[in-house]
């Protein structure tokens, strides 16, 4: 028999060996140990798991590690060639997920983040990858650059809400593709809706990681029992995922009956629906198939972005010689008379960079969205079973030591060549995902983060708040590991660049805002 896994074995280290450990040694399969009745379960921190994987990657000497609980068995891929290996070279056996039971019971319509390899799958990803191609998304410049332009805006005149501006951009540009719906104003009740159901999956924890995933039975016990705190977290928060696939899709029919566009991705697909139903023809992707889809390019398209501006916006600040050297190159590119459009970010090189190593310095998924095994396989002699859930490590391959230098510092230069100043390294791989199952929104969000990015370049100032003696004051910031790795809305001091740029602005918005999109 093939060994699950092979490096040398931790398992003579120490006498405190649960049954796992045992076993598994017996077997030649080299884990951490687990306990006797949990597995791994307790073992793998509920917060930052991806911190102790990349550890004991380290300690283990493997770049491939095994986990078991019940009838529940996870690895977690460390390297950027295992990634490559699995879940691109062998993607067709990759592209499954695993049963996601705590999702289940928050109640989700058909959502292509979550659906299981198999007809459906296929079907959902054939119907919502071509909108978001290279060669679609061009249609939505417009959109996303007047969203980053009333961002900016926003983020000036309410300087101290500027988180505010994020989330009211962010939720804008998926609401309108996906339902042609818009944002009124900071106080639409899209954004709520939309926070709310971010919250709902933001701590959750990481995707199939709870009580519930690797024990499904549990689903069936008594919420209020102490230990199905996930059970309980999972009801409160049904509704919020009710009100997000059901209230802005009833709101899209009503709109189309009226002003039908098919730009809209459910103005699109209920036109096909209903065309084919007049004529008697049944489609395989009903009502249901598009409410589930069109609420995952809602929840998978607003949070993911708006917690990425937030990144650009700390890393700016924390990076005044970053900042300044970018804004020289969008004041030498698009020069100060007018604000960059879509057609300037080719040009923009180094504003890119700035973007890539966010990316890297913190990937929103740590954990990436797990893959499931089609069929059982055999990897540099490991045998991984049929059904093993895999987790991408993406936060260890982008702070390997031996790839990175310096992993924890912002340095965009990095990526240069020796002869510009830079260290040849590596652009980030796996923030979007592997495979089969790479987010089907990856170009769509890089367009709105580069305009968003440029646009601020050219129109504010980011810096440390100052404190009462005018002095800057600097502060560690707090993240969030509940689910996404985000950073908590923190205080910033934003000023215009100049009186023109903001003249500027207010003009543009004025114009944007008078055009309908
Ligand atoms: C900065 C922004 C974004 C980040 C970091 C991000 C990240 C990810 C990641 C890590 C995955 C899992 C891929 C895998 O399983 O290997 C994913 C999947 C997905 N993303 Fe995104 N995403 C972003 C924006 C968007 C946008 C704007 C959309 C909407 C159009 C979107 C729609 C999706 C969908 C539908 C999936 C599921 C794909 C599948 O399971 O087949 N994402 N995304």
């Amino acid at each position: 028999m093939v060994p699950l896994l092979s490096s040398p074995s931790p398992f003579g280290e120490g006498a405190a060996l649960g049954l796992i450990g045992a076993v598994a040694a017996v077997a030649g399969v080299l884990l951490p140990p687990g306990e006797l009745l949990f597995g791994h379960y307790r073992v793998v921190p509920a917060e930052a798991a991806f911190k102790k994987y990349a550890e004991w990657g380290k300690q283990y000497k493997s770049d491939v590690l095994y986990f078991q609980t019940f009838g529940s068995r996870w690895i977690v891929l460390n390297s950027l060639k295992a990634a490559i290996d699995l879940l691109e070279k062998r993607g067709s056996n990759y592209a499954d997920r695993p049963r996601f039971v705590m999702f289940e019971e928050m109640g989700w319509a058909p959502t292509l983040t979550w659906l299981r390899w198999g007809s459906k799958y296929q079907l959902h990803r054939r119907v919502l990858q071509p909108p978001f191609s290279k060669s679609r998304i061009g249609q939505y410049t417009d959109l996303q650059r007047r969203e980053a332009l009333i961002f900016c805006q926003g983020m000036i005149n309410d300087s101290d809400n500027w988180p505010n501006a994020v989330r009211r951009c962010s939720v804008a540009i998926v609401l309108k593709i996906a339902y042609g719906l818009d944002v009124e104003g900071p106080e639409s009740k899209w954004i709520g809706i939309a926070e709310d159901s971010a919250d709902a999956i933001g701590k959750a924890g990481a995707p199939g990681s709870s009580i519930l995933d690797l024990f499904p039975l549990t689903r069936y016990l008594p919420a209020w029992l102490p230990c199905m705190e996930r059970l309980r977290y999972a009801h409160t928060w049904r509704s919020a995922i009710e009100t997000i696939t059901n209230l802005p899709f009833e709101a899209s029919l009503n709109q189309m009956a009226s002003n039908l566009d098919r730009r809209f991705f459910t103005h699109n697909r209920v036109a096909i629906h209903t065309e084919a139903a007049q004529q008697g023809v049944e489609t395989e992707f009903d009502l249901e198939d598009i409410k589930g889809a069109a609420a995952t390019v809602l929840i998978a398209g607003n949070d993911t972005t708006a917690a990425t501006v937030m990144l650009l916006v700390l890393y700016l600040m924390q990076n005044p010689e970053v900042q300044q050297k970018a804004q020289a190159e969008v004041d030498r590119v698009v020069g100060r008379d007018r604000l960059p459009t879509c057609d300037d970010l080719p040009s923009l090189p180094y504003t890119r960079l700035v973007l890539n190593e966010t990316y890297r310095m913190n990937p929103l998924s740590p954990l990436g969205i797990p893959h499931a095994t089609v069929a059982d396989d055999v990897y540099e002699g490991m045998f991984i079973p049929k059904g093993t859930t895999v987790y991408p490590n993406v936060w260890a391959m982008m702070h390997d030591e031996n790839v990175y230098a310096e992993p924890h510092r912002f340095w965009p230069e990095r990526y240069l060549p020796r002869g510009e100043g830079g260290n040849e390294e590596p652009l980030p791989v796996g923030n979007f995902g592997f495979g089969r199952r790479i987010c089907i929104g990856r170009n769509l969000a890089e367009n709105s983060l580069l305009i968003v990015l440029a646009t601020m370049l050219a129109t504010v100032d980011i810096g440390w708040p100052l404190g009462p003696d005018g002095k800057e004051q600097k502060f560690e910031p707090q993240w969030s590991f509940k689910g996404q790795a985000t950073v908590v809305p923190f205080p910033t001091r934003i000023n215009s660049r100049s009186e023109k740029a903001k003249k500027l602005l207010d003009v543009e918005v004025d114009a944007v805002t008078r055009k309908t999109f």
